[in-house]
This record gives C-alpha cells, sequence and structure tokens, in this order.
C-alpha cells in the first residue's frame, strides 16, 4: 500500500503518478489488488505444457494444436524422435528460455524458472518423444564461418544455392521452391532475419554438412560439398539477410530546428 500511495518511497524511479484517493479508497483498492492470483503456479511439467504449450504443439505433442494453421514456421512436431534426439538439451533449453527469433516460439524466461524449463523438457521427452535419449553423434564443424565473407564468396554460394537448394528454398530463398508443398516441416524461409541473423555459423555449418535429421533438409557432405562450399553458401545467406547500412547523414536537410534559418 506504501507502494501505492507514494510510488516512489519503494521503487526509486517509479514513473507511477501518486493519485489523491481518501485512506478508505486505497485500502479497498489494494485489498483488491491483493486478492488477485499474480503469476500461475504450476504443479509439473505436466501442468506447464498444459498450461502454456498445447495451444500451438497440441495435446500430443504433434505441432497440431489450435494455433498451428496460423503459425509459419509451424509449431515442431515434439514426437519427432529423429529431431528430437539430434539435438542437444542445452539447444532446447535455450530455446525455451529465449525462445526462437523469427518463429512463434516464445521466450520462457520471465514465466518459468530454471527448474521448470527443464521439468516441461523432461514431460516432453517423456511423454511425446518416447524412445531413449541418444548420445549425440560426433560432429566437426568450425565454430565460425572459416571462409571470410567477400563479393566473390557469396557469389559462388549463390552459384551452388541456384544449382542444389531451390527445389525445396525457392530461387528467392524464401523457403517456397516447387517441392516445398509436400514437406513437412516445411524449408526454412531463409530470408527470415530475425532468424538466421541469430543462428550462429555453427549451427548453420551443422545443418547443411549433417543435414537436419527428422526432416527433408539433407546432408549436403553427402553430395559432395566441400566445407568451402558451405562457407560460401553460408556467405550467400548472411547477405541475404544484412541489415541496411547506416544512411549517411544527408547534408543538405537541417538537422535540428535550432538549425533552421526562419525566412520571413
Ligand atoms: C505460440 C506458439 C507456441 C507456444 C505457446 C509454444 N511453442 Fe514451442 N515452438 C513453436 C514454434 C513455431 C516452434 C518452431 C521454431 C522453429 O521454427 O525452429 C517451436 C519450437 C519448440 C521446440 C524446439 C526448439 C528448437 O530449438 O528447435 C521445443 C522443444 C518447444 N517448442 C517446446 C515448447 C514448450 C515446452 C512450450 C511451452 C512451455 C512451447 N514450446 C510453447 C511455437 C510455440
Ligand atoms: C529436399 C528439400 C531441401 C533441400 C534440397 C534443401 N533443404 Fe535446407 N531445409 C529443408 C527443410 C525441410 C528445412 C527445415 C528443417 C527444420 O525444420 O529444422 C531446411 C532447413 C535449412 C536451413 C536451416 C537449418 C537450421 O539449423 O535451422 C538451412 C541453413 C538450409 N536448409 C540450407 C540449405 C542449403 C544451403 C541447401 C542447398 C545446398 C538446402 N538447404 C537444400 C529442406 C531442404
Amino acid at each position: 500500500m506504501d507502494h501505492f500511495k507514494e510510488p516512489r518511497s519503494r521503487i526509486p524511479d517509479s514513473i507511477m503518478p501518486v493519485f489523491g484517493f481518501s485512506e478508505a479508497d486505497y485500502r479497498s483498492i489494494t485489498a483488491y489488488l491483493s486478492s488477485r492470483k499474480t503469476a500461475p503456479t504450476f504443479k509439473n511439467g505436466e501442468e506447464i505444457y498444459k498450461g502454456l504449450c498445447v495451444r500451438c504443439h497440441g495435446d500430443k505433442g504433434d505441432g497440431k494444436g489450435v494455433t498451428y494453421l496460423y503459425l509459419d514456421p509451424a509449431p515442431r512436431d515434439l514426437t519427432k524422435a529423429s529431431f528430437m534426439n539430434s539435438k542437444p538439451d542445452e539447444r532446447f533449453l535455450k530455446s525455451l528460455k529465449e525462445g526462437v527469433p523469427g518463429t512463434s516460439m516464445p521466450p520462457w524466461e520471465r514465466v518459468l524458472s530454471e527448474d521448470q524449463r527443464k521439468e516441461v523438457l523432461a514431460y516432453v521427452f517423456q511423454n511425446f518423444v518416447k524412445e531413449p535419449r541418444q548420445p549425440l553423434k560426433e560432429r566437426k564443424v568450425p565454430e565460425t564461418n572459416p571462409v571470410a565473407f567477400s563479393p566473390e564468396s557469396v557469389s559462388a554460394g549463390e552459384h551452388i544455392f541456384l544449382d542444389r537448394c531451390t527445389g525445396c528454398h525457392g530461387r528467392k530463398a524464401d523457403g517456397k521452391g516447387p517441392n516445398s508443398l509436400d514437406i513437412s516441416p516445411r524449408p526454412r524461409n531463409l530470408r527470415n532475419s530475425a532468424f538466421i541473423n541469430n543462428a550462429s555459423d555453427k549451427r548453420l555449418f551443422t545443418s547443411i554438412t549433417y543435414g537436419v535429421e527428422g526432416t527433408a533438409m539433407p546432408s549436403w557432405t553427402d553430395y559432395g560439398l566441400t566445407q568451402q562450399d558451405i562457407g560460401n553458401l553460408i556467405n550467400f545467406i548472411r547477405s541475404l539477410n544484412r541489415k541496411p547500412a547506416p544512411t549517411p547523414p544527408d547534408e543538405k536537410s537541417p538537422k535540428l530546428t535550432s538549425q533552421l534559418r526562419v525566412s520571413k
């Protein structure tokens, strides 16, 4: 109630105004607000899943919650063991904490504690993935793209892309190639900058080199691409998602009102 009467007594830089209510009004509003439930409480992973995840991932975990037709990319099918068992817990825990940028998978950091995020992931593995967690295959991929970003590399990457990748990802790399309609999950839109700019070189290298298990994305070393080719492809994909260079200040237009010369 002190906070309410005089916000800065509790939160020094509060911008909440001081209301001129009577003592009785303060007391009844405070009683009302404290009777409201604050955050929802969950007993276990199942309650978390049912409370927060079902609407997108569905009660069977197959990614077909009530919202799925409206979401692009679609919610992940959590029953697909080949996919789920090809990624480490750290990857999923990061996605649960921070969300998956460029998709509707929300960040749960402010809603669920770290333990709760682990509980709901354990629930997903027990009830949807079902197969025991597999030891991950050892994979050799560079942490960062060893091929320097240059116009030559981008153009070499574009060349390979147009040759190999457009059937699924489309000539515009927007994920809408001629074969994309029959594929689930759909090919990734490689112009989704929020997604691409948040995906590490290591992740892109892993996915292009080894494919994405449980999806149609193939392993490109199986099709003869070299590390140099994959580096060029990543530079090409990054070139589609470059943040525009800041526009140089326009010398002719005045920047501040004070610089305006008043003409009569
Ligand atoms: C508003 C819809 C929505 C809700 C709610 C939601 N998800 Fe997701 N989730 C998605 C989408 C979309 C993806 C696919 C992201 C992508 O394209 O990689 C996803 C991906 C995932 C993945 C895979 C992440 C990865 O790194 O590949 C896991 C695991 C997951 N969700 C679990 C959950 C759990 C557990 C909850 C509840 C706490 C939840 N999701 C709630 C939409 C949602
Ligand atoms: C047969 C169809 C198909 C072809 C051909 C294909 N892709 Fe994919 N690709 C997919 C699908 C499907 C996904 C989505 C996987 C998922 O749901 O995580 C994907 C995902 C990706 C991703 C995102 C990986 C990640 O970690 O999320 C990249 C990058 C990518 N593809 C690049 C390429 C490149 C480069 C080529 C050509 C050398 C290529 N793809 C060819 C189907 C294809």
